[in-house]
């Protein structure tokens, strides 16, 4: 491994190079990234870098975000095909279908979609700040894609907005339920109970906190609390370990995200040397799709 680490090390240098990673990816991989963080914090990142080549290490709606952002940069995907399956389940057919259906209706979308869907919407947010998208929306009427789950929590937390649902929802998240919950808590009854805003409402009724995988970090580092209840995908015990130290993670065992595994040192390697997969989309699909991303980079 060290190996490896090091030869990505000076493969870095010479292609001038910044490393991505999601916090769900492989510790091992955080462990290289120059950045790690939530979908926000990566894609502020992509937008600001001088660097030449950003690899993004994730799944590929996010290499693609950061494309968008980026048309004349090298963006590389070490794992093309790590697709994430909420982002497949509203397509631009069915965004223009949900228009057709809302006259006036706004169209905000969860940044976890293809670049596709994004060239039909009118602003992207993430999970971090989906309340303030929302809420600064002009229109009452807003159809929010893909995540079902998401889109109702901002609605609750904006009741002066008529919110139209896609019907999309991350299974992973979705696999997490009130009374797996329920169980760590008459385990841990002193830990906070942190939940990810992907979760399903009766999930998220039960939270201290509800946000951002970043945001959570930021909660448990922050917090007194000595134990924590973390209902949102396993990748992130990893950070949460390394940066709280003396503090205790519960999460609930069902919630594994195979395509934020698949990139490797390995990957990472092959790419930097090879200077592939490149991420490349369409012209009119990535000119669409820049300014409600642009706008997603705004509001925080
Ligand atoms: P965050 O932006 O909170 O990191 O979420 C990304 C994601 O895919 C959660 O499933
Ligand atoms: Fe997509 Fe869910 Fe995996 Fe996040 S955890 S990348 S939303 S499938």
């Amino acid at each position: 491994m060290e190996n490896l680490r090091e030869r990505i090390s000076s493969l870095k240098k010479k292609r001038n190079a910044i490393i991505l990673a999601h916090n769900y990816t492989l510790p091992e991989v955080q462990d290289i990234a120059d950045l790690v963080g939530d979908s926000l914090g990566l894609s502020l990142e992509a937008a600001k870098t001088d660097a030449d080549v950003i690899v993004f290490c994730g799944v590929t709606f996010m290499a693609e975000t950061a494309k968008i952002l980026n048309p004349s940069k090298i963006v590389i995907s070490p794992e093309p095909d790590a697709h994430c399956a909420m982002a497949g389940m509203c397509g631009p057919e069915d965004i223009k279908e949900m228009r057709r259906r809302n006259p006036g209706a706004a169209v905000v979308g969860y940044v976890n979609s293809t670049a596709a869907s994004k060239a039909e919407m009118d602003v992207c947010c993430t999970s971090s700040n989906v309340l303030d998208v929302v809420s600064s929306m002009e229109e009452q009427d807003i159809i929010f894609v893909p995540d079902s789950n998401l889109g109702a929590y901002a609605g609750s937390r904006a009741p002066s907005k008529n919110m139209i649902l896609w019907k999309g929802f991350c299974p992973i998240h979705q696999s997490i339920t009130a009374e797996m919950i329920d169980d760590l808590k008459r385990e841990h009854p002193d830990a906070l109970v942190l939940v990810h805003p992907e979760c399903r409402s009766q999930v998220i009724e039960k939270a201290d906190v509800i946000g951002s995988t970043e945001m959570m970090i930021r909660s448990a580092r922050e917090s007194d609390s000595k134990g924590f209840i973390v209902a949102t995908e396993l990748g992130m015990k990893h950070r949460l370990m390394k940066e709280c130290p003396g503090k205790s993670f519960y999460f609930p065992d069902v919630a594994l995200c195979g395509v934020m595994k698949m990139t490797t040192l390995n990957s990472i390697v092959r790419c930097l040397e090879t200077m592939s997969p490149q991420v490349s989309l369409p012209a009119d699909i990535s000119e669409r799709a820049y300014n409600p991303v642009k706008r997603m980079t705004e509001i925080k």
